[in-house]
């Protein structure tokens, strides 16, 4: 499947009775990228997880190319091509990860499991190891790809490099930013670490308390270093 075009328009999200997000609209073009920033606590992997059907929904659309799947549940919606990393990295702890990569290819044959063991060959090295035994940029190397296993048209990605060590980030972003230019998805990063989030996307979005508060190009917050400091609380670099 082809990248396909993600829209969302007035989404509005919550837990429970519980408002979190409102009036959320942005689209990333099939095939683009787009950066969500935002300090701690507003929003970020509400965001995601909504786009997957995981919170609940109190308005609003999402839409995937030509079909709005708002009305469908997360398996469903993965199947029509949602790919979801979240940030807790779905691993199972007690499966190895060649068993875990295979609950990622849902029938396919089993041959596909080359295609990432060849874009991670460090997963490859540790196929017999145990969930339990890899470390935090092995865990996310193995969530990322059994999510791509699904071949995913928009990949959500949450806070990837979290805990990473630099030279593991260097590499993970690597391999992202390679997928990205692949054309093959479109990709939304919920990243922390400014500096490469902007390496990432040109297209970026920063969120405060539930709400878009600002959008625009990765250039501009560069270069406005006061604005950064409004939006997010710290400095660049
Ligand atoms: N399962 C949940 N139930 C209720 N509130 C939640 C839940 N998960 C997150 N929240 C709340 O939603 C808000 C946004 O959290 P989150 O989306 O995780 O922020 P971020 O990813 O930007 O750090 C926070 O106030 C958080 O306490
Ligand atoms: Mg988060």
């Amino acid at each position: 499947m082809p990248a396909a075009r993600l829209e969302v328009e007035r989404l509005a999200a919550g837990y429970g009775s519980v408002s979190i997000l409102s009036d959320i609209s942005f689209a990333v073009p099939a095939g683009g990228r787009l950066t969500v920033l935002g300090r701690n606590g507003v929003g970020k992997t509400t965001l995601l997880a909504s786009l997957m059907g995981l919170t609940t929904h109190k308005g609003g659309a999402v839409r995937l190319g030509d079909r709005d799947v708002t009305g469908l549940r997360t398996f469903a919606r993965a199947a029509a091509g949602l790919g979801y990393v979240p940030q807790t990295r779905d691993v199972f702890r007690s499966l190895t990860v060649e068993e875990n990569l295979f609950t990622g290819l849902k029938g396919r044959p089993r041959t596909e499991l080359e295609s990432v063991y060849a874009m991670f060959p460090r997963l490859a090295e540790r196929r017999n190891h145990g969930g339990m035994q890899l470390s935090g940029g092995e865990q996310q190397m193995l969530s990322l790809a059994r999510t791509l296993l699904g071949k995913p048209q928009v990949l959500l990605l949450d806070e990837p490099l979290e805990g990473l060590a630099p030279v593991i980030c260097d590499q993970l972003m690597e391999t992202i930013v390679k997928l990205a230019q692949s054309g093959e998805m479109t990709v939304v990063l919920v990243e922390q670490q400014i500096e490469r989030a902007l390496d990432f996307a040109d297209d970026v979005m920063v969120i405060e308390r539930g709400r878009i508060v600002w959008q625009g190009q990765g250039a501009q917050l560069r270069a406005d270093r006061e604005l950064v400091d409004s939006l997010l609380g710290v400095g660049i670099g």
